[in-house]
């Protein structure tokens, strides 16, 4: 038995870290929550196996710890980024590499990046232009430009300025977007803002007008999509890819990849690769902007904000090399210092392919797995990484997805496609793991219907019943939308199940169903346990309580985040509504 006591109840791996930020991908697990886990139960050497590994984290673990991988995932943005992480190259060379392909494109740009400095009439290249949505008022059909008319704090517009209609964003039309800031290196070597002026607007037609326009990798994203209706695409006429970037983006973009790909050294070539799609969300409008500063990118969905950023895309690039090679020096840094096998990167693989399809791995051939599956209907991966794989000229087959489709024809038979697809993952994971070894699974979701699906699905694979450890892995998230309203919430806070599979017979073990009153006592006794520190949100609260409930080996169909909110508020609790945080009303019920 691994020795359980090195493994912290509480894993809290804030997203902070260089490799964690160096290229965005949709629910990255950090590598430090990982790496204790494949510590505590694999040996140096021996081989680790994550069957849902999107951009490969477990693998990187892995390596770290002086472990083999074998990764595989549907997702062909997952595999690049991945790969890219591994890629290992010279700092040297690679920097000079990236110098020379920027130094390529911008000189197939031309002048489109230039404007005309304010203060000394000099031509210089944007830092960056801020452009905002307009919008024609209902009543008296006037244009608005958003950006124009917000409050000192940033607050929209209440009113038509023209006719006093009120402004409701949602059902006015929208006019063309317009650049309404311009921003420079000012003569004393800081960041000036100006207007825009003519110049600029020739510079952004002669752009919209280039025949190159036409050659800008891109995707359609279909009416079918989940994220289609979700990000209400339609009707913003963003059907494809390439509409997401302004036309002088689109060109940078374009003419940066060129001499990318045309870059002789495979590895160098694959980092810079990697580089360039770490940075699209950024070179795109979905760059939000905000009177304070930059507010990033969502990668969840494929929302513009009525005011955004058209980033000089060499700058981003300049800045993502460094990032990329502040992450390699974490990755490979200290690696093999103590470590009893010298593990090279070649020793980490990453295959397309269904995690419930895989046959490409020997029975019992594996000594760990890692691994952090879809949590059911909220994140549409293959949608999302439409938007970067129209660059890869290679997209996912996304006919397995594990995800719960909630609208158009996929709806039917969604949530039972999902469990099909989730117990024959398990199945696989058991077939494939050695007898006697472990399997780790992160899970948060807030219905308990899931998480009673995942306990059935594990038990039904032939794993013991009872994990034989539960962690909470906190990622440092501060989302909480939804808690306040009481109805089904975002949660912050997963579970990392870790269940054995028996040396040689089946597991006999099952939980029991909860029963009536269960869940009511169970919150009451994880309330009045909770250390200040637990008690900070309701997410960590439903936590304690789902932990709770399987080493008490009870099923947790019938626990769900929105009873538990119920119940603290009747526990005398409040959710305060900027931070999500609880706070406990002196005189309530507990
Ligand atoms: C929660 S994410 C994993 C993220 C990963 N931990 C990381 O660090 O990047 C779940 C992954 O499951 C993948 N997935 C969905 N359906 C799948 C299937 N049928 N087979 C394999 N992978 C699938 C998605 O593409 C996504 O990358």
């Amino acid at each position: 038995m691994p020795d359980l006591n090195s493994l912290p109840e509480t894993i809290t791996a804030p997203r902070t870290d260089a490799i964690y930020n160096c290229h965005a991908y949709l629910t990255k697990v950090p590598v430090a929550a990982i790496r204790p886990f494949i510590e505590t139960f694999s040996a140096p050497g021996e081989t680790v196996l994550d069957f849902f590994a999107g951009s490969g984290m477990t693998g990187l673990a892995a390596l770290m710890a002086g472990r083999k991988a074998v990764l595989s995932d549907i997702s062909v943005l997952g595999q690049h980024i991945a790969l890219g992480y591994l890629a290992e190259v010279s700092p040297s060379a690679f920097r000079q590499a990236a110098d020379s392909v920027m130094e390529a494109a911008r000189i197939a740009l031309g002048d489109l990046y230039n404007t005309r400095r304010a203060s000394d009439g000099a031509i210089v290249e944007l830092t960056r232009t801020v452009w905002s949505f307009t919008y024609i008022c209902p009543a008296c059909t006037n244009k608005i430009v958003y950006y124009e008319h917000l409050s000192a704090r940033g607050a929209p517009p209440r009113q038509c300025p023209s006719c006093g209609e009120p402004f409701a964003r949602r059902t006015w039309p929208r006019g063309e977007d317009v650049p309404v800031e311009v921003v420079v290196t000012g003569e004393n070597g800081r960041l000036a803002s100006q207007a825009v002026s003519d110049f600029d607007r020739k510079m952004i037609a002669a752009a919209a007008a280039d025949p190159r326009q036409k050659e800008v990798p891109t995707l359609p994203i279909e009416e079918h999509r989940e994220m289609y209706s979700r990000s209400g695409l339609g009707k913003a006429g963003l059907t494809e890819t390439a509409r997401f970037f302004s036309p002088r983006n689109a060109i940078a973009l374009l003419e940066l990849w060129r001499a990318i790909n045309a870059w002789k050294d495979a590895e160098i070539r694959r980092k810079l690769r990697f580089v360039f799609t770490a940075i699209l969300p950024r070179a795109s409008r979905r760059y939000q902007w905000s009177a304070k500063r930059p507010l990033n990118a969502q990668n969840q969905t494929y929302y513009i904000a009525p005011v955004y950023y058209e980033w000089n895309v060499f700058d981003l690039f300049c800045r993502k090399v460094e990032a990329a090679l502040r992450a390699d020096k974490e990755l490979f840094g200290g690696r093999g210092d103590s470590l009893l096998y010298q593990v090279k990167t070649r020793d980490v693989l990453y295959k397309l392919a269904s995690a419930d399809r895989l046959s490409h791995i020997k029975a019992a051939s594996i000594d760990y797995v890692f691994t952090d599956p879809p949590f059911g209907s909220n994140i549409f991966y293959s949608d999302m990484s439409l938007f970067h794989e129209a660059w890869l000229g290679h997209t996912t087959d996304n006919e397995s997805e594990a995800v719960v489709h909630t609208t158009g024809k996929r709806k039917n038979g969604a949530a039972e496609r999902y469990e099909e697809l989730l117990r024959g993952a398990f199945a696989e994971a058991f077939r494939v793991l050695k007898p006697g070894r472990y399997m780790s699974v992160v899970f948060g979701n807030s219905s308990g219907r899931i998480w009673g699906l995942v306990q059935r699905a594990l038990r039904d694979a032939g794993f013991k019943a009872a994990p034989v450890h539960v962690a909470i892995l906190d990622k440092g998230q501060r989302s909480v939308k939804g808690l306040n309203s009481g109805s089904e919430g975002v949660v912050t806070v997963d579970l990392i199940l870790t269940v054995q599979k028996p040396g040689c017979t089946k597991s006999a073990d099952n939980p029991s169903r909860l029963s009536n009153g269960d869940t009511a006592a169970l919150i009451r006794e994880v309330i009045a346990d909770l250390s200040i520190d637990d008690a900070r949100n309701p997410s960590y609260v439903y936590a304690h309580i789902l932990t709770k409930a399987i080493q008490k080996h009870l099923l947790l169909d019938d626990l769900h985040l929105g009873d538990v909110l119920v119940a603290l508020r009747q526990a005398g609790y409040t959710i305060d509504r900027k931070t999500g945080l609880l706070a406990h009303v002196l005189g309530g019920a507990v």
